[in-house]
């Protein structure tokens, strides 16, 4: 029994800290592809000819997707676990707004997981030429596919998802973590919810922008 105890737990911790290290990707995404606003497709074309060539790049992609795979094969792992328990289930059984997140954390990641895979097919694979396209012009790539309204529909739906994902994800890291604080709680929560809001808003301006003022 400890030793499944023993083993959920360090799961836990491996998975928020491979989430951690997600939630660091996304603002540094979001500020390249901020540069698709641009009317000039140099620097957007630039940033990611340096970001798919740069040696330290490469391994922080490769320790990226690492923790990707990491992050949801335990999250899946550990989510079929809990169900298993049932109906003894969670220790505390409280029903609080953070069990009420966390209830849906594994639809709201399965949607972010489905929503991935499309991204990869619309942009990563061309970069490791799995899909044909011109990985020297996402530029072009980009502002293509968010010219088509169904695309904008998808993208824009799983953004409000990954809000809901980032909020309580932020949060309860630092709880698997055990940096709980009477002081820096509330204030980790309040990063969380800032973070759950203006990242995918900013990725949402993007696709709305070359959608519609384009
Ligand atoms: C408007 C929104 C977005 C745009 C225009 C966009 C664009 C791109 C582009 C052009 C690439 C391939 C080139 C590159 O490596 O820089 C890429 C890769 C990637 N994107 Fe996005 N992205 C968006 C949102 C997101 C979101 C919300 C996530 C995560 C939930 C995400 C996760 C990834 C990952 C994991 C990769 C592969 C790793 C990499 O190549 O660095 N993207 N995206």
């Amino acid at each position: 029994m400890n030793k499944v105890l023993f083993s959920s737990i360090s799961k836990k911790i491996v998975m928020a800290l491979a989430g951690l290290f997600l939630l660091t990707f996304l603002p540094v995404h979001l500020i390249i592809n901020l540069m698709l606003l641009k009317n000039d497709p140099l620097p957007f074309n630039e940033a990611a000819h340096f970001m798919a060539t740069f040696p330290l790049v490469k391994i922080m992609e490769i320790v990226l997707i690492g923790a990707i795979l990491v992050h949801i094969s335990w999250g899946i792992f550990l989510q079929i676990q809990n169900w298993l328990a049932r109906p003894i289930g969670y220790v505390s059984g409280n029903k609080s707004e953070t069990s009420f997140f966390s209830r849906f954390m594994i639809w709201t990641g399965a949607t972010i997981l489905t929503f991935l895979i499309l991204h990869f097919f619309n942009f990563y694979f061309i970069k490791i030429g799995l899909v044909k396209g011109n990985p020297e012009d996402f530029y072009s790539v980009a502002h293509n596919l968010f010219k088509v309204p169904a695309y904008n529909y998808i993208y824009l739906t799983c953004f409000v998802l990954l809000g809901f994902h980032l909020y309580h994800a932020f949060s309860s890291a630092f709880q698997t973590l055990g940096l709980n604080h009477r002081i820096w709680t509330p204030v980790v929560k309040t990063v969380a919810l800032i973070y759950a809001i203006v990242l995918p808003a900013g990725f949402a301006s993007i696709s709305i922008s070359l959608w519609l003022f384009r």
